[in-house]
C-alpha cells in the first residue's frame, strides 16, 4: 500500500490564528485604547465577492475590531470610488482598507489600488508594498501568500535551504509567495504555464506551491516523494450528476499518495486568507499608532 500524506488542516490553523488576533486586539484596547478598524469596499453584485465580504465583516467583528462596509453600485464612477478611498485614507478609525476585486471594467483597478495609503493596504497589492517586500523592508503582504507560508512552516518547521517551486506567476500569489520563501532562505523557482518540462521542474521541489488556476493540473507523479504540497487553487468543476464541486490545482487523489504533507481543497489555504487579513489589520493599526506589534 502506498503512503498517505499528512493532511494540513488550514481550517484549524486559521481558527487558532483568529483566536490569537482576538487576544491581541483585546490587549491593544486594554493597554492603548486602540481598536483596529477594517474598511471593505464592494462595488457591484458579484455573488462570490458578496460572500467574501460578508465573511470578512463577520470575522472582523468577532475578532473585536471595527468593520466598515461600503457597498457601491456597479455604475459608480472611478472618480467617486477614488474619493471614497481618499476619505478612508484620512479616517483615523480606519487602519486597513480593502477594495474587493474584481472591479467593473470601466474602473482602472491599478489606479484604485495605488490610491490606497500603502500603510493601510492590508491586501498588500499596492506597488509600494510589492517593492517593500521585494527589498526586504517592513511591508503589508498579500493575505493568501502569507497563509501559504504559515501552513508550510507549520508542516515543515524551518524552510531554510529547501527547494521551493511555485507554479504560477501572478502579482497576488505567485510573486509574493516567491519573495516570502526567499526570505525563509528557500531556493526558489517560479514556474508557469510556459515552463519547459514542468513536471520535471515540480519533481525537484521539497515545497511545491500550486497557484495556476487550472483544475487538478499537478499530478501525483509530478510530486517528489515526501514533499510538502500547498494548493492555492479554488476551481469549481462539473462533478457527477451535474453537481459542481471545488477542486484545487493539484490532483489531490494521486498527489496525496506521494507527498509528505498536503493542503486539501476546500479546507486548506482558503480559510487562511481572512485570518491573515485580520492579522494584517492589527499589524497596520500598531504601525500607524507607533506601537510595537504583538506576536501573532
Ligand atoms: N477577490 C478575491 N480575493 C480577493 C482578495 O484577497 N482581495 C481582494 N481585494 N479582492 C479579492
Amino acid at each position: 500500500m502506498s503512503a498517505q500524506a499528512k493532511i494540513i488542516d488550514g481550517k484549524a490553523y486559521a481558527a487558532g490564528l483568529r483566536e490569537r488576533v482576538e487576544t491581541a486586539v483585546a490587549k491593544l484596547k486594554a493597554d492603548h485604547g486602540l481598536q483596529p478598524g477594517l474598511a471593505v469596499v464592494l462595488v457591484g453584485e458579484d455573488p462570490a465577492s458578496q460572500v467574501y465580504v460578508r465573511n470578512k465583516h463577520k470575522q472582523t467583528l468577532e475578532a473585536g475590531m471595527n468593520s466598515y462596509e461600503h457597498r457601491l453600485d456597479t455604475s459608480v464612477s472611478e472618480g467617486d470610488l477614488l474619493a471614497l478611498v481618499e476619505q478612508l485614507n484620512t479616517d483615523p478609525n480606519v487602519h486597513g482598507i480593502l477594495v474587493q476585486l474584481p472591479l467593473p471594467d470601466h474602473i482602472d483597478t491599478e489606479k484604485v489600488i495605488n490610491a490606497i495609503n500603502p500603510d493601510k493596504d492590508v491586501d498588500g497589492f499596492h506597488v509600494i508594498n510589492a517593492g517593500r517586500l521585494a527589498t526586504g523592508q517592513d511591508a503589508l503582504v498579500a493575505c493568501t501568500p502569507v497563509g501559504c507560508v504559515l501552513l508550510a512552516k507549520d508542516a515543515l518547521g524551518s524552510l531554510s535551504g529547501l527547494d521551493a517551486v511555485i507554479v504560477g506567476r501572478s502579482n497576488i500569489v505567485g510573486k509574493p509567495v516567491a519573495q516570502l520563501l526567499l526570505q525563509e532562505s528557500c531556493t526558489v523557482t517560479i514556474a508557469h504555464s510556459r515552463t519547459k518540462d514542468l513536471p520535471q521542474v515540480c519533481r525537484r521541489a521539497d515545497l511545491l506551491v500550486a497557484a495556476v488556476g487550472r483544475p487538478e493540473m499537478i499530478k501525483g507523479d509530478w510530486v517528489k516523494p515526501g514533499a510538502c504540497v500547498i494548493d492555492v487553487g479554488i476551481n469549481r468543476i462539473e462533478g457527477e450528476n451535474g453537481k459542481t464541486r471545488l477542486v484545487g490545482d493539484v490532483d489531490f487523489a494521486s498527489a496525496s499518495e506521494v507527498a509528505g504533507s498536503i493542503t486539501p481543497v476546500p479546507g486548506g489555504v482558503g480559510p487562511m486568507t481572512i485570518a491573515c487579513l485580520l492579522r494584517s489589520t492589527v499589524l497596520a493599526a500598531c504601525a500607524q499608532a507607533g506601537i510595537t506589534a504583538p506576536e501573532i
